[in-house]
């Protein structure tokens, strides 16, 4: 059983006298005041005017995202494109990266339902040049999805596309980003008995040897020798035994600092013995979404060169049940030789992390970002579409929020008040892996992470919410979407100034 290639979108850069040349689609913009874009400008003289007429008339809106697509009307141009989408641009002053990357996705998703030869995007110039990137790297996004073993495919992406006045840095940008995201989707969309640890980590390993970026994967040999018994534990229960994988990108100079990205990989959650009802356990192959994510950045830092050292490190196992499960009571002394009592075996990408994050410790990073399918307790708090942030250090902190509002990606840091600190004390070792009750879990969760990183400034972000959507937007299919690979890429872009 073989999922689908992976898209890879041939996008071009063109210059805008060549918009009136056939192609089956070319899209333009109606922004806010029904201002045609230059594109759309020179197609409606060509056309009759129908398009200033049909905007002028309210037929076809200039609210944002809103899309019309219909047969050219022939005309003086008969010979030009064959449909016209008109895009919805809203104030063009108020778009911001999010929405932009938004737009371009949603109009590939709605031309991939037939096969076509030529796409002509033509709206730039109603997009601030520094935001044509993420124009690209949604058009890229908006071409792939779930349905990765439909025995006939659901998405034609088009032979060609061309995009009008974007130069060919943003495209081979926005190409490098999206793609990379999708490497993400693609990971948390492929099913849990398809990707589990040791394929998991092939794939990662594929990823490296195609970017130049150095990998290193843990089996269960090298963890036991490793001291990873946490990660063991969680595993234990699985025939697919668990792996840890280290990439690194050796972008900066030598005695330059290192900054550590950390991934949750459970490629399947059930649970364990604190078993999930089937409700809770459906989209459990979502929750490796971390280390998918860690995996798609660490991609784009390559591709991208950016002059930095990053270490990354994906903590892989999958949470099953057997005789050799790990159980509640259990007691398992960490790699870092803190112990840590079991109360519920379903609170497991903690256990996971807090070897994870110990490995990274080892490489003396700068500061360290995790992420992770963490809780549920996180959606409860924020919604489905919010990550939560939650940090031992606010200006690391606020770099990634801020990375995160420059994507236009939601993020929102919650509070790790000290005496939150008691609910993770346990009674028979030096942790427990839940809180009291279920209140704040997002943030009890987070306590019980804070002690695996000692004084390294670290954020730690929940993406339960986020990472995987049940259903279909006009800007991307349900299932995994991707989240923070954009937002990541920015902070590491930025961590050097
Ligand atoms: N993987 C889940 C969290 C999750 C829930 C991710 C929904 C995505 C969507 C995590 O391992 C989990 O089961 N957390 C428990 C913790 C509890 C037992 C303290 C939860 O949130 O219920
Ligand atoms: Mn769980
Ligand atoms: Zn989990």
């Amino acid at each position: 059983m073989e999922s689908f290639a992976p898209v890879v979108l041939a996008i071009e850069s063109l210059e805008e006298t060549a918009v009136l040349e056939p192609c089956d689609v070319l899209v333009v913009g109606l922004a806010d005041g029904n201002e045609l874009s230059a594109a759309a400008a020179k197609v409606d003289a060509g056309q009759g005017g129908w398009i200033a007429r049909a905007a002028a008339a309210g037929t076809i809106k200039s609210k944002r995202g809103e899309i019309t697509l219909v047969p050219a009307s022939g005309g003086s141009d008969a010979a030009g494109p064959a449909a016209i989408m008109v895009v919805g641009m809203g104030d063009p002053d108020l778009l911001d990266r999010g929405n932009v990357f938004d737009l371009g996705a949603a109009i590939m998703r709605r031309i991939i339902d037939v096969s076509r030869d030529r796409v002509v995007i033509a709206l730039a110039d109603q997009v601030a040049t520094e935001m044509h990137d993420a124009l690209v790297a949604g058009a890229v996004c908006g071409c792939d999805g779930q349905a990765l073993y439909a025995s006939q495919p659901v998405i034609c992406p088009p032979a060609a596309v061309a995009m009008v006045g974007v130069d060919a840095s943003q495209i081979a940008r926005g190409r490098i980003v999206g793609e990379s995201i999708n490497v993400t989707r693609r990971l948390i969309n492929e099913p849990p008995n398809v990707i589990y640890p040791a394929s998991f980590a092939e794939a990662a390993t594929r990823v490296a040897d195609e970017t130049g970026l150095a990998v290193e994967v843990w089996d269960e040999t090298k963890l036991a020798a490793e001291g990873c018994r946490a990660i063991l534990a969680v595993g234990g229960g699985s025939i697919h035994p668990p792996r840890l994988v280290i990439l690194r990108h050796d972008g900066g100079g030598e005695g330059e600092p290192t900054l550590a990205i950390v991934g949750k990989g459970v490629t399947f959650d059930s649970g364990g013995l604190s078993i999930k009802p089937s409700d809770g356990m459906f989209d459990m192959k979502c929750d490796m979404a971390g280390a998918a994510t860690v995996v798609g950045v660490m991609r784009a830092v390559a591709l991208l060169k950016l002059p930095i050292n990053v270490v990354a490190i994906c903590g892989l196992a999958e949470n099953m049940i057997s005789g050799d499960a790990y159980r509640l009571g259990d007691v398992i002394e960490t790699r870092s030789g803190k112990t840590i009592e079991i109360h519920n075996t379903d609170a497991e990408g903690r256990v996971v992390l807090a070897d994870a994050l110990d490995v990274a410790l080892q490489h003396e990073p700068l500061a360290i970002v995790d992420l992770a399918t963490l809780t549920g307790a996180c959606m409860v708090a924020l919604g489905r579409d919010v990550a939560g942030l939650m940090s031992n250090d606010s200006s690391l902190c606020d770099q990634v929020a801020a990375a995160a509002e420059t994507e236009g990606e939601w993020a929102w840091e919650l509070p790790m008040f000290g005496f939150y600190d008691e609910q993770v004390k346990s009674k028979v070792a030096d942790l427990k892996n839940v809180g009291d009750g279920r209140w704040g879990g997002a943030i009890t969760a987070a306590k019980f992470l804070e002690a695996f990183v000692g004084d390294t400034p670290w954020v730690h972000i929940d993406i339960a919410g986020p990472a995987f959507a049940e259903s279909p937007k006009p800007h991307r299919d349900a299932g995994a979407t991707g989240v923070m690979v954009r937002t990541l890429i920015r902070w590491l872009g930025g961590a050097t100034g």
